[in-house]
Order: structure tokens, then C-alpha cells, then sequence
């Protein structure tokens, strides 16, 4: 089965989540795409009353224009729910996110949510997070700190766009991509990069999910938390 058809029933399923009276975060990716699709659905043919808070400005724009109401991060009291994708997560719940750009509202939504969802395809599970790991940095002194990077041996290189200038997140800041091998300790390094002078915030997300959906290969979406 693709993995698209297993983003499409993870997000369905996650969506059964979502309730009446909430106020929902929700994330940002392809596969997130597919939620707001399911959500806007129930709001058109179940009347389902609901409110989001969107993760990035290309969610706020999909989701307003399903008729989902979009309210800003400061304007609502607490979130009751946020439902967002991955790049991978870790048997022990670790994640790496912020592939589409979106990580820093990301991680402000979901530290601001009374639970959170993530849904992802078969292919995102691994024992231990591998993958490139995109962290947020101010753009003043940016050189310095892609330097300080290669000299840690964090083998940084710079999201660029189709025209080769680099990536502007929804706060204006530049993305760097460190390419490490296998990241045995998730927190350890979340607390050193945020510790550098310019990080804005790094992909690597902990102790945050209260439950995962998985598109399976078999056309079902299992629920692990
Ligand atoms: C956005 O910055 C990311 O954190 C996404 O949630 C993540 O990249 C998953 O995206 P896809 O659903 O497109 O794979």
C-alpha cells in the first residue's frame, strides 16, 4: 500500500479524536493535510463545532478555507488537542520534526496542548531516530553558528529553496540541517543545541506525545500510546 493511502486512514482515524466544543491544534505536513481534509468534512456534514489553531500559515490557510474556524496561539485560553505529523519517531517516542519548516510553531502548539496526537505512515517508525535534524536559527550571526556547527561535527547544511536562497520559516528565521548518524540520546542533545546562542528551537521533540497513529500496510491505522 502507499504510503500516501496510510497517511490517508492515519489521519482519518486520528480525527475520530477530535470533539465537539474542542479547541485543536493542528500541525503542518502532508500527511496533516489530510486531517484537515477529515475535519473539515465532519465540521460541512456533522456540524461539528470546533476551533484550530494552526501550526503554520499554509494549515491556517487549508483549514480557514474548509470553514474551520482559526484562532492565534495567544488568543485561546489552552488547547485541548493537537494533532501533527512526523519526519520519524523512536520506539521510545522520541520524534524528529520541522522537515516542512513548521518545527518552532510546532513545538509551541503541542507545549501548550493538554494532549497530543502525531499520525504517520508505516515507514516513519524506527528504533532510533536517524534522520536529518533541522534546527531554527536567527539569521543574524548565522555564518557563525553554521561554523561552530561543523567545527562540533554536527554536518550542518542550509535549507535553501528552489533558487538556492535560503528557506524563511513562518518567523522569518533560516533553517540548518545537521546530518548525524544515529541520535542515541534525544534529550541530551535538544538541551546542547538550545543552549547555543542563536538556535531558536531544534526538530528533536520528547516527552511531548500522548498517542501515535500508524497507516499500516494492511489498510488499518493502529493507535499506540
Ligand atoms: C513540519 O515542519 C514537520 O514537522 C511535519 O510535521 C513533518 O515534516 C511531517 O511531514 P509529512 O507529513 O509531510 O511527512
Amino acid at each position: 500500500m502507499s504510503t500516501d493511502l496510510q497517511k490517508i486512514i492515519a489521519g482519518r482515524r486520528a480525527t475520530e479524536f477530535v470533539q465537539n466544543d474542542m479547541v485543536v491544534g493542528i500541525g503542518s505536513g502532508s500527511t496533516i493535510a489530510h486531517v484537515i481534509d477529515s475535519l473539515g468534512e465532519r465540521v460541512a456534514q456533522e456540524n461539528l463545532k470546533i476551533v484550530g489553531v494552526a501550526t503554520s500559515e499554509r494549515t491556517r490557510r487549508h483549514a480557514a478555507q474548509l470553514g474551520i474556524p482559526m484562532y492565534n496561539v495567544d488568543d485561546v485560553d489552552k488547547i485541548d488537542l493537537t494533532i501533527d505529523g512526523a519526519d520519524q519517531i523512536a520506539d521510545d517516542f522520541s520524534a524528529i520534526k520541522g522537515g516542512g519548516a513548521a518545527l518552532l510553531w510546532e513545538k509551541i502548539v503541542a507545549f501548550n496542548s493538554r494532549e497530543n496526537i502525531w499520525v504517520v505512515d508505516a515507514t516513519k517508525r524506527v528504533s532510533k531516530l536517524n534522520q536529518y535534524l533541522p534546527v531554527e536559527v536567527i539569521p543574524y550571526g548565522s555564518n557563525q553558528l553554521f561554523k561552530r556547527f561543523q567545527a562540533d561535527g554536527f554536518h550542518p547544511s542550509w535549507r535553501l529553496d528552489q533558487n538556492g536562497n535560503p528557506v524563511r520559516t513562518d518567523s522569518a528565521n533560516f533553517l540548518i540541517d545537521l546530518h548525524l548518524p544515529i541520535i542515541e540520546n534525544p534529550r541530551e542533545l535538544g538541551d546542547e543545541l538550545i543552549r547555543m546562542v542563536g538556535v531558536v528551537e531544534h526538530g528533536l521533540f520528547t516527552d511531548v506525545v500522548n498517542r501515535v497513529v500508524i497507516g499500516e500496510d494492511d489498510h488499518t491505522a493502529k493507535v499506540v500510546s
